[in-house]
């Protein structure tokens, strides 16, 4: 008759397989995993007003008018956040910019941010919007605001109406249609001066619909490019440098 049998060494095997086939405890989580760095967008919030405290009354009511539209208006617009704004009033004051131009208007949400600049710097806005519920109450907005003398609302297909722009361009804002990113680069490049900034918002939330556009700017020995997470969208800001 056959036995079967256990040799010392085949139990052992098999115990050390069987325990091998218990899933592992669950690890406590590390002191470093726990601590966690909050976010620029996260700190911000913590010490700084959600708009900036005005400087004089002009400042006042476009403040409170930036305030209504984030609360009454912000939804499903797709507004840059607060965080954004103050980043690109910083950048059109710091360049002492007196030409702006915005792809993408919306409400005028982000526009006011540059109104709130373009008071100090002497300069103007061009903004593009292709959606006339969007004119309408941009169009409001920046006269509750007071600011219609320093903006300029252009209607259309931004792809036909920028090229009627002329330069010099000291920054652009790229926030409409993603897919159209690099056709807006193109056609606006040989208008932004020298040291210009080109700005195009959601470059980490959006990051994977914008790969033609990063290889673009890339590509190109004339650009400089770093990505600033002010919020959780993301801005890729590149320099003309030549
Ligand atoms: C993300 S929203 C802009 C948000 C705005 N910059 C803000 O932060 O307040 C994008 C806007 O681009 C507009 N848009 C999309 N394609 C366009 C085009 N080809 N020409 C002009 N505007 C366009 C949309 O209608 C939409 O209002």
């Amino acid at each position: 008759m056959h036995v079967l049998r256990w040799t010392p060494f085949g139990v052992g095997t098999i115990l050390i397989l069987m325990l091998l086939a218990q899933p592992l405890p669950a690890q406590a989580p590390t002191q470093a995993a726990k601590q966690r760095h909050p976010t620029a967008e996260e700190v911000s919030r913590q010490y700084l007003p959600r708009h900036p405290k005005p400087r004089d009354d002009v400042e006042k009511r476009i403040v409170a008018v930036l305030e209504d539209m984030y609360v009454n208006q912000s939804h499903g617009m797709g507004n840059i956040l607060p965080e954004d704004g103050r980043l690109i009033r910083m950048l059109t004051e710091t360049l002492d910019a007196k030409h702006v131009v915005e792809l993408g208007t919306a409400n005028g949400y982000s526009a006011m941010w540059f109104c709130l600049a373009l008071r100090l710097t002497g300069g103007k806005l061009t903004t593009h919007e292709i959606d006339s519920d969007r004119i309408a109450l941009a169009k409001e907005n920046f006269k509750r605001a007071g600011v219609e003398d320093l903006v300029t609302l252009v209607e259309g297909d931004a792809h036909e109406t920028i090229q009627k722009l002329t330069g010099p361009i000291d920054l652009v804002l790229l926030d409409a249609e993603k897919e159209g990113f690099t056709d807006y680069l193109r056609k606006l490049l040989p208008m932004i001066r020298t040291g210009g900034l080109i700005i195009a918002h959601d470059s980490s939330g959006q990051a994977h619909m914008m790969e033609d556009y990063f290889n673009m700017i890339v590509e190109n020995p004339d650009l400089e490019t770093v990505f600033v997470d002010a919020s959780r969208w993301g801005m890729c800001i590149t320099r003309k440098m030549r």
